[in-house]
C-alpha cells in the first residue's frame, strides 16, 4: 500500500522522481523518500517523515544528480511512521538501497538469522530485511544482484513490489512483484538504439503515462531487468525467461489533475453524470433499447446455469454489491449473497462449480478481495470482476467482467466509482435478466430507458443542491449522525455514514430505517442529525412514520427527498431534492448530496479531504 516509482534513462532522476511521488501520492503518504546513484557514483538516500513536500523541502541544497533512482511513498505496516522506517532502505555495506510495497511475513525469522550473522538493522519494518537478505545471498553465493534478488525472493513470504539499486552497477535498475503491482514503461525511443534508452516504474501508469504510453505489466513472482541500452529482460523465481507483453496506455493525462476543484473528491463528485455516460457508453443503446455486456454475452451458459452469485467486496464497493443484490435478485432471479472478502477468505464457504463469485472494486488491488476471488477460483467457481482500474490485479485475475470507465479516482474517499460500480451492477443484472428472460419486456426496456436518463438526472441534481455548502457548516457541532434509509436506500444510508467518517472523522452510522425502534433510537436527542433517504417511491409511508417517530424525540432530520414532496420538507431541518426515478435507481441519485454534505461537512472541519487521516486509496495489505 504505497507508491513506488523508477528511473533509469538519461534524464536527470530526481525531477522525474517526485514528479511521480506526487501522482502516487495518494497510494500512501505518511512518508516518503528517494534514492540516486549521482554522478560521482554515490549512491545517496533522501527520506522525510510525512508528506512528498517535506522530503523536496529535505533535499534542498543536496546533490540530486543521478540518472538513475527509486522513490516511495509510504503507508506503514510494520514500523511507526518516521524517517528512519521511510523507505528507500540500504543494505549493511550501503551498495544497495531498495522500496517495496507490501509486507514480508516471515520477516522475523529473517531478521533473527541475519542479526545471527552479524547485519544490523537502522529500522523496524518488515522491507529491511529484504534488502539485507539481498546483500547476504549475494556474498554467500557470490552471485550477481539479479540472482541474489531472485534467491531472495524465494525464501521471502508474503506481497511484494519491489525496486533495487546497486551502487557497484549504475546502469541497471531491478524489479520484481508479487500480490503488489508494478509497472514499467518502455521509453519512447527503447528500439532506436541511439543511446537514448530509458525504463520507468511505477505502481500505476500515473508516473508513466507523461513519458511513455509502452508499458509492461509486470506478473506474479516476475523480476525484471532493465539496462542503459534499453535492455528489458523478464524471468520468474525459477529462471525462466519471459516474454515482455507490452501494451499501449489509453489514459490521459488531463484526467489525472484537479482541473480547478480545489480537491479531488469535489471534482470526482461533479465528473459523475460525465463519468456514467462513460459507464454506460456502448453497452445501453437508446435506439435498440437493448443491453450488450460482452461479460455476459461470452459466457451466457455459465449465467444460466448459476445456482448463485455471491459478491465479495469491501467498503464502500461492498455498499454498491448490496445494491447489486436488491437488483439482481428481484430482475434475473438469481439468488445473491454479498460477503465482505475479508471475512470469506479466511472462512470455509460452500462454493461449487455452479456458483459465479463478483468480485467489485474500484482499486481492482485490494488484498482481501485479490485473496477471496483466488480462494471462490480453487473452489471451481466462476469470477467475474467489476474494476475501475484497468490492468488491475482483481481484473486480470478473473475469468471476464465490467470496467467502470469512470476514469481515475484519486480522491481516498470514494464517489464516482460508487455510483459507477452501482451502474455496474445494474446492467449486469439487466443483461443476466435479458439472457434469462425474467423480466417483460415493457419492464425491461423501461429499466434501461431510465437508467439511459440517469446521468442527465445527476446533473440536475448537482445544480439544485449548490446550498449545501453553507447548510453544511450548521452540522460541524456534530459529534454524531444517523444515516436512515429502507430497501434500495439502506446501504446508500450505510454508503452516506461511511462518507462522512471517512473525512470529516465525526461518528456516524447507517440503519435500516426500520431497525431504529429496535435500538438505535435511544441515541435521538436535540443535539442528534438524523439524514434520512426518503424518496416518494416504494416505502415512503413507512419511512415517513420513523421520521414522525425521531421528530418527536427532538431529532434534527436532513432529508432527500423526490423533487416537489412537500410532506417530508415540512418535517425536516433541511431537506436535499432528487429527481423522480424508478425505484432501484434512486441510490444514483441519493449518493449525491450525501457526498456533498460529507465533503463540506469536512472542509469546513478543516479536514485534509483528499487524503484522510489513516486511509489509503487502495488497500494492498490485510
Ligand atoms: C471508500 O470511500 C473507501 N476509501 C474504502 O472503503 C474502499 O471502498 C475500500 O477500501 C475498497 O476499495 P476497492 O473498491 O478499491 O476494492
Ligand atoms: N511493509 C512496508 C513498511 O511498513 C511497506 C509498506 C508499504 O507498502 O508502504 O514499510
Amino acid at each position: 500500500m504505497c507508491g513506488i516509482v523508477g528511473y533509469i534513462g538519461v534524464q536527470q532522476a530526481y525531477p522525474i522522481l517526485i514528479k511521480g511521488l506526487h501522482r502516487l501520492e495518494y497510494r500512501g503518504y505518511d512518508s516518503a523518500g528517494v534514492s540516486m546513484i549521482n554522478e560521482e557514483g554515490t549512491l545517496s538516500v533522501f527520506k522525510e517523515k510525512g508528506k512528498v513536500a517535506a522530503l523536496e523541502a529535505s533535499v534542498e541544497g543536496k546533490d540530486i544528480s543521478g540518472t538513475i533512482g527509486i522513490a516511495h511513498t509510504r503507508w506503514a505496516t510494520h514500523g511507526e511512521p518516521n524517517a528512519k522506517n521511510a523507505h528507500p532502505h540500504y543494505s549493511q555495506s550501503k551498495n544497495l538501497s531498495l522500496v517495496h510495497n507490501g509486507i514480508i511475513e516471515n520477516y522475523k525469522t529473517l531478521r533473527t538469522k541475519l542479526e545471527e550473522k552479524g547485519f544490523e538493522f537502522q529500522s523496524d519494518t518488515d522491507t529491511e530485511v529484504l534488502v539485507q537478505l539481498i546483500e547476504y545471498q549475494e556474498e554467500k553465493d557470490n552471485c550477481d544482484l539479479y540472482t541474489a534478488v531472485q534467491r531472495s525472493l524465494k525464501i521471502v513470504e508474503g506481497a511484494y513490489a519491489i525496486a533495487v539499486l546497486d551502487k557497484r552497477n549504475p546502469d541497471v535498475l531491478i524489479a520484481a512483484r508479487k500480490s503488489s503491482p508494478l509497472i514499467i514503461g518502455v521509453g519512447q525511443n527503447n528500439h532506436e538504439n541511439n543511446g537514448q534508452a530509458e525504463f520507468f516504474l511505477g505502481s500505476d501508469a500515473t508516473p508513466i503515462i507523461e513519458y511513455t504510453n509502452q508499458v509492461v505489466y509486470l506478473k506474479d513472482e516476475e523480476i525484471a531487468y532493465m539496462d542503459r541500452d534499453g535492455h528489458l529482460r523478464i524471468t520468474n523465481l525459477a529462471n525462466v525467461e519471459q516474454t515482455p507483453d507490452m501494451q499501449t496506455l489509453q489514459m490521459n493525462l488531463d484526467e489525472l489533475e484537479k482541473g480547478g476543484f480545489p480537491h479531488f473528491m469535489l471534482k470526482e463528485i461533479y465528473e459523475q453524470p460525465n463519468a456514467l455516460r462513460n459507464c454506460i457508453r456502448g453497452r445501453l443503446s437508446i435506439e435498440e433499447k437493448d443491453i450488450k455486456l460482452s461479460g455476459i454475452i461470452d459466457y451466457r451458459e455459465k449465467f444460466l446455469s448459476a445456482r448463485r452469485i455471491i459478491i465479495c467486496a469491501c467498503g464502500t464497493s461492498w455498499h454498491s454489491a448490496l445494491i447489486g443484490k436488491y437488483f439482481i435478485e428481484e430482475a434475473a432471479q438469481i439468488p445473491v449473497e454479498v460477503e465482505y472478502a475479508s471475512e470469506f477468505r479466511y472462512r470455509n464457504p460452500v462454493i461449487t462449480a455452479n456458483d459465479i463469485v463478483i468480485a467489485v472494486s474500484q482499486s481492482g488491488e485490494t488484498a482481501d478481495t485479490l485473496a477471496a476471488i483466488q480462494l471462490a477460483k480453487e473452489k471451481g467457481a466462476f469470477i467475474y470482476g467489476i474494476c475501475n482500474v484497468i490492468g488491475s490485479s482483481i481484473a486480470r485475475a478473473t475469468d471476464t467482467g465490467t470496467y467502470l470507465h469512470v476514469g481515475p479516482e484519486i480522491g481516498v474517499a470514494s464517489t464516482k466509482a460508487f455510483t459507477g460500480q452501482v451502474t455496474a451492477l445494474f446492467m449486469l443484472g439487466l443483461a443476466i435478466a435479458k439472457e434469462k428472460r425474467t423480466l417483460s419486456d415493457d419492464m425491461f426496456h423501461m429499466l434501461i430507458d431510465e437508467l439511459l436518463m440517469i446521468p442527465d438526472k445527476m446533473q440536475w441534481t448537482l445544480e439544485h443542491n449548490k446550498d449545501v455548502e453553507k447548510f453544511s457548516q450548521i452540522f460541524t457541532y456534530a459529534k454524531n449522525f444517523i444515516y436512515l434509509g429502507r430497501g434500495y436506500n439502506y446501504p446508500v444510508a450505510l454508503e452516506g455514514a461511511l462518507k462522512l467518517k471517512e473525512i470529516s472523522y465525526i461518528h456516524a452510522e447507517g440503519y435500516p430505517a426500520a431497525e431504529m425502534k429496535h435500538g438505535p433510537i435511544a441515541l435521538i436527542d436535540e443535539e442528534m442529525p438524523v439524514v434520512v433517504i426518503a424518496p416518494k417511491k416504494g416505502m415512503y409511508d413507512k419511512v415517513v412514520s420513523n421520521i414522525q417517530e425521531i421528530k418527536s424525540r427532538k431529532g434534527k432530520i436532513i432529508s432527500v427527498v423526490t423533487e416537489g414532496d412537500t410532506t417530508v420538507r415540512d418535517m425536516s431541518d433541511y431537506c436535499f431534492e432528487i429527481p423522480d426515478t424508478r425505484d432501484c435507481y434512486v441510490p444514483l441519485l441519493a449518493a449525491i448530496p450525501l457526498q456533498l454534505m460529507s465533503y463540506y461537512v469536512a472542509v469546513a472541519k478543516g479536514r485534509n479531504v483528499d487524503q484522510p487521516r489513516n486511509l489509503a486509496k487502495s488497500v494492498t495489505v490485510e
